[in-house]
């Protein structure tokens, strides 16, 4: 293991991204927002959109926990999943600092077992490993693991962790999982674990993909317009809880009419919005807004898309 650690290490320095404004910062509150940031979104998009004015409007756990949800909200507008926004949020008002004890940073809201060991080896430099997508696949190539389960593939992780450069060798795998051992075009030639590597001969074989299909939902949307501004309600259900958004309806509504659908695609869903706008006459509910009002207040990218609907319609 010692010459993949060191072919890792050598990799690293020469090819890895050394200069992810995470990486080179030990604040454990940056690593942590970074962290939540990257869990489903990809590094181009949390670091050329989100990250930096995100920390510029909350610079500390303190100032976030302080700030009301909205305001986080916004922040975090089209960023989607918003529930890491509202996790974030919650844990700044728990605790003052981070915890550094994994089991104690896993009881925090939001915070699940690979981004408590993420923040653990990179705030709190712990010999420990992540599990992120791209390091189990990795692992699953090294080990020729078709249909890996959890427990296994974490067994694995820490007997291969180099333990005494765990960040580096952390930030490695990851960065060698998205650029070496991808997902279909692998170059294994190139990567500084091919010598311990059982699945190079075939490494697209493992893990096995699986295939998905997402069901697709439809949904009427009304606009109800009054005096040039729309009615927006703030969502109070689990989906996009918190947002503001337009209503939605079983049947549509005879006086209003049809200016046509918007879809968007979740991960376990894609959703079809059929929108209607009723222009009323005495304004029927309390919270309308102009297009410019709208811009101010967090949207989802659905509710974003019906807008310019409606405004492209007009
Ligand atoms: N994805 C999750 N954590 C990451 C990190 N520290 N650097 C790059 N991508 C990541």
């Amino acid at each position: 293991m010692k010459q993949t650690h060191k072919n890792i290490q050598d990799w690293y320095k020469n090819h890895g991204r050394l200069d992810l404004p995470w990486r080179t910062t030990n604040d454990p509150y940056h690593i942590y927002l970074s962290e939540v940031m990257l869990q489903q979104t990809q590094v181009k998009t949390v670091l050329e959109r989100y990250y930096f004015p995100f920390l510029e409007k909350f610079p500390t756990l303190k100032a976030l926990g302080n700030a009301p949800l909205d305001d986080v909200l916004k922040m975090w507008e089209g960023l989607g999943y918003y529930n890491r926004a509202k996790h974030l949020h919650m844990t700044a008002t728990l605790v003052n600092e981070l915890p550094e004890a994994i089991d104690k940073l896993i009881k925090l809201p939001g915070i699940g077992k690979n981004t408590a060991h993420a923040v653990a080896t990179f705030a709190f430099n712990q010999p420990v490993p992540i599990m992120e997508a791209n390091v189990k696949r990795i692992l699953c190539r090294l080990y020729k693991l078709k249909t890996p389960n959890d427990k296994d593939l974490w067994k694995i992780a820490y007997a291969v962790l180099d333990k005494e450069n765990s960040f580096d060798y952390n930030q490695a795998m990851m960065d060698i999982g998205a650029t070496i051992c991808n997902p279909k075009n692998p170059k294994c030639e190139l990567c500084p674990l091919n010598n311990i590597c059982k699945g190079k001969e075939e490494p697209t074989l493992y893990p096995t993909k699986k295939k998905r299909v997402v069901p697709t939902r439809e949904q009427n949307i009304l606009i109800n317009v009054y005096n040039d501004r729309l009615f927006l309600m703030q969502r109070k259900g689990k989906f996009l809880h918190g947002l503001w958004g337009f209503e939605s309806m079983e049947i549509p509504l005879c006086a209003a009419e049809y200016i046509g659908e918007v879809a968007h695609a979740y991960t376990h869903f894609k959703l079809i919005c059929k929108v209607y706008v009723y222009y009323e006459s005495c304004p029927d509910q309390i919270d309308y807004f102009s297009p410019k009002e709208i811009e101010e207040l967090a949207i989802s990218k659905v509710d974003e898309k019906i807008v310019k609907l409606f405004l492209d319609t007009m």
